[in-house]
């Protein structure tokens, strides 16, 4: 049976390059992008079937899952870390109620698969910070956080009690040149990409030696195919997988672009509220269970990261 793939948030920066991916594997017309806004250029110029939705409005997702009867949905849309301590009740309402609809009508319609991103910031302050496990305290203090860990508890609970084959990753901050991050505190990580090319200087809202887990977007994505690929039966953890990627500073990022842009220069701003976030999340992650399970391996190290953010903005500017 050939697929039809529901991609709920794809014009934020993790759906405009997953879309892309997914249409390359399954053809353009098997991949149904979905968001609040319209598509973004990146999206169309990637053409292919295309439908404006609020996961909030019960109504209109319902519309879209009974006019396209998707065989795997991946629900993106959330509001993210730093945009969310701005709005925290609508936060919790589109990263809760938006997750809820979406579980609902992929029990309705008898969804494959479905796909659903949680986040290291699942963890808080008394969580193991270095090779934080799969399994220890998690007391998250964003909305994001407990959101996604209230989410996790009800993928599981889909998963156990309507027998819906639900995945999810616990993504670290992610890296990527096609599209812009969507509010979270690891943002700098692109930014200072696009600065460092545009004026040689950066001004960083962490502390220089904050470190942070972090992942290449194109290690994303291929951990989130594998992971939507791997037989059910390997698929052990149905709340989220611990994804590491890997662990630098602001300084450490720094010094690597600098060997590419002698010049660069980086300073950094006091009192940013996403320090304190950044401050609570861990440093590093243990994700043993997703090498052991479902046979997950890293590719991109620092030096790899930034030279290929590099050469493909330096060619897009
Ligand atoms: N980017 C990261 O570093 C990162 C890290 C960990 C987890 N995640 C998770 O991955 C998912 C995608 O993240 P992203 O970085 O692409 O986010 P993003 O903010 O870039 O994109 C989210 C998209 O959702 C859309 N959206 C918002 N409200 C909607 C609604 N009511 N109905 C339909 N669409 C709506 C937005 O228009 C946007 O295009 C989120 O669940 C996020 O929590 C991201």
């Amino acid at each position: 049976m050939s697929e039809k793939i529901l991609v709920i948030g794809a014009n934020g920066q993790i759906g405009t390059e997953l879309v892309a991916i997914l249409r390359g594997i399954h053809g353009a017309d098997a991949v149904i992008a979905s968001d609040l806004k319209s598509p973004i250029y990146n999206l169309r110029k990637n053409s292919g079937p295309y439908e404006i939705v609020n996961v909030l409005d019960k109504d209109n997702l319902h519309h879209i899952f009974e006019k396209h009867r998707p065989t795997q949905v991946y629900h993106l849309a959330a509001i993210l870390s730093a945009v969310g301590e701005q709005k925290p009740k609508i936060a919790w309402d589109l990263n809760m109620t938006g997750l809820l609809h979406v579980l609902d009508f992929s029990v309705e319609f008898n969804v494959k698969k479905v796909f659903w991103p949680s986040s290291i910031a699942v963890f808080g302050p008394h969580s193991p910070q270095w090779d934080t496990p799969q399994y220890c305290v998690m007391d998250p203090n964003t909305v994001y956080g407990f959101s996604k860990l209230a989410g996790e508890r009800w993928c599981e609970y889909y998963f156990n009690k309507y027998n819906l084959d639900v995945r999810s990753l616990r993504y670290p901050g992610l890296i990527g040149w096609r599209a812009n991050p969507g509010g979270g505190t690891t943002d700098y990580a692109v930014h200072i990409f696009h600065e460092a090319l545009k004026s040689g200087h950066y001004e960083c809202f962490l502390s220089a030696n904050t470190a942070l887990p972090m992942m290449y977007m194109d290690d994303a994505i291929r951990a989130t195919i594998m992971l939507m690929d791997a037989p059910a039966d390997k698929v052990e953890i149905r709340s989220s997988y611990n994804l590491a990627g890997i662990s630098f500073t602001p300084t450490q990022l720094a010094e690597e672009i600098k060997k590419h842009i002698p010049g660069f220069e980086i300073s950094y701003s006091d009192n940013d509220p996403r320090q304190q976030i950044a401050d609570s999340w861990p440093k590093s992650i243990d994700d043993s269970y997703a090498q052991n399970e479902w046979g997950w391996q890293l590719e991109y190290n620092l030096p790899k990261i930034v030279a290929d953010m590099l050469l493909n903005l330096r060619e897009l500017v």
